[in-house]
């Protein structure tokens, strides 16, 4: 028995969570059951609200910064659980991994330059690189029915034939849930050194792997990928932290370092507010025991929705995560066209899930589904979706 109990069912539609009154604000129905958006339903863990709460109590919440002990608990957390080795320097903070990923299409590529991404993938890259005048190119992942990998032959020459200055890395990647391996990740990067292309590796999802993989940072594989890497970092998803509004982007190189600082500066980047620097402190500090329980129950969650689908519904494919906490389902399979298949879950089953199809074309009858929440709450939209499939 853990100390946790996340079978507890927690009522978020009083807090304005997105994730939960987005529905009744776009008219949809109140019965809803919502997975969408990518942060779980589950309380922190002890340490971060008693943090929260002994900062609270202090009642002075003046113009704050960090302090060496801030940072000295990330970089122990990324060397301990990553081996990956950074110096205080290399850190900055950005209210969000997706203001940093724009902060660096803005200080590394002009209007009009070509920025890639591996679709289907986190549909925010494309706005922010389309929000900014700069051209999308993909480099779709190859998928053989069970899993993804990268056409690494078209990788390079979409580099070479688009001029491409800046890839996007998203490791592991969502939506897909493939966790990169050293190999993969070295190919990639070999390529982009041979193009001069600096890489934003999206790290965010890097506590959520799952047994027999390993995440490797991109930076921490040699000092030439470190040299053109921005790697972005969140407490966001590990600790549930997603309203506090802080992440950690790490820049070796100087040059590079100072370039992206210049957006921030002319951006006015605010210092994320007090209680975001207090959880992240404390979340990497003291948060590895809940990490563990909490990781244990998603992939129980994980677990059972996949034995779900096999048995009531194989027209449902979950692709087996590698990584990550949101599964994607392959749900070409179901007697509806392709393009249906989210008014299908959302009319017919009555569950919000993420239209695969908003993360790249090659997403069109996938479905995103988020397995943060009570397995009560999952598997009554398992439920759901297989009652109002067979009914079809
Ligand atoms: C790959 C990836 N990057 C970034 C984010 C969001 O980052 P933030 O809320 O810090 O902007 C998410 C959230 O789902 C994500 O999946």
């Amino acid at each position: 028995m853990g100390h946790y109990h996340f079978d507890q069912m927690i009522d978020r539609t009083k807090t304005n969570s997105v994730k939960h009154t987005f529905n009744l604000a776009n008219g949809k129905s109140p019965d809803m059951i919502s997975l969408w958006i990518a942060d779980m339903d589950f309380p922190s863990s002890d340490e971060v609200i008693e943090r929260i709460r002994e900062r609270c109590d202090h009642g002075v919440f003046g113009y704050t910064t960090v302090s060496e002990g801030y940072l000295q608990a990330i970089r122990s957390w990324f060397e301990g659980r990553f081996q990956w080795k950074t110096e205080s320097e290399w850190m900055m903070r950005t209210p969000g991994v997706v203001y940093a990923v724009s902060a660096a299409i803005s200080a590394f590529t002009e209007k009009g330059d070509a920025v890639l991404i591996q679709s289907p993938v986190y549909h925010p890259f494309a706005h922010s690189i389309e929000g900014s005048s700069r051209r999308t190119v993909r480099n779709p992942l190859l998928f053989d029915g069970s899993r993804y990998t990268v056409d690494f032959d078209d990788f390079e020459k979409k580099i070479v034939e688009e001029h491409v200055k800046l890839f996007i890395l998203c490791s592991p990647h969502n939506p897909v849930g493939r966790v990169w391996t050293r190999e993969e990740l070295t190919r990639m990067g070999e390529i982009c050194l041979k193009h001069n292309v600096i890489v934003v590796s999206d790290e965010i999802h890097c506590d959520f792997v799952w047994d027999g993989h390993v995440h490797t940072p991109f930076a921490s594989i040699s000092d030439a990928f470190s040299s053109i890497a921005i790697t972005c970092t969140a407490p966001s998803k590990t600790f549930n932290l997603a309203g506090l509004k802080t992440s950690n982007i790490f820049i070796s190189d100087p040059e590079i370092r100072q370039k992206f600082k210049d957006v921030l500066s002319a951006w006015h980047c605010p210092e994320p507010a007090i209680f975001g620097l207090t959880a992240c402190q404390a979340a990497y500090e003291c948060g590895g025991a809940w990490l563990e329980e909490v990781k244990g129950y998603l992939h129980e969650n994980i677990r059972k929705t996949t034995e779900f689908f096999a048995a009531e519904l194989p027209q449902v494919k979950v692709i087996q995560p590698e990584g990550t906490y949101l599964l994607w389902l392959d749900c070409r399979g179901i007697p509806v066209p392709p393009e249906e298949v989210d008014k299908f879950m959302l009319e017919k089953a009555r569950v919000w899930l993420n239209d695969g199809s908003v993360f790249g074309p090659e997403g069109v009858g996938f479905e995103r589904m988020n397995i943060g929440s009570p397995w009560a709450v999952v598997e009554e939209a398992c439920k759901r979706i297989a009652a109002s499939a067979k009914a079809l």
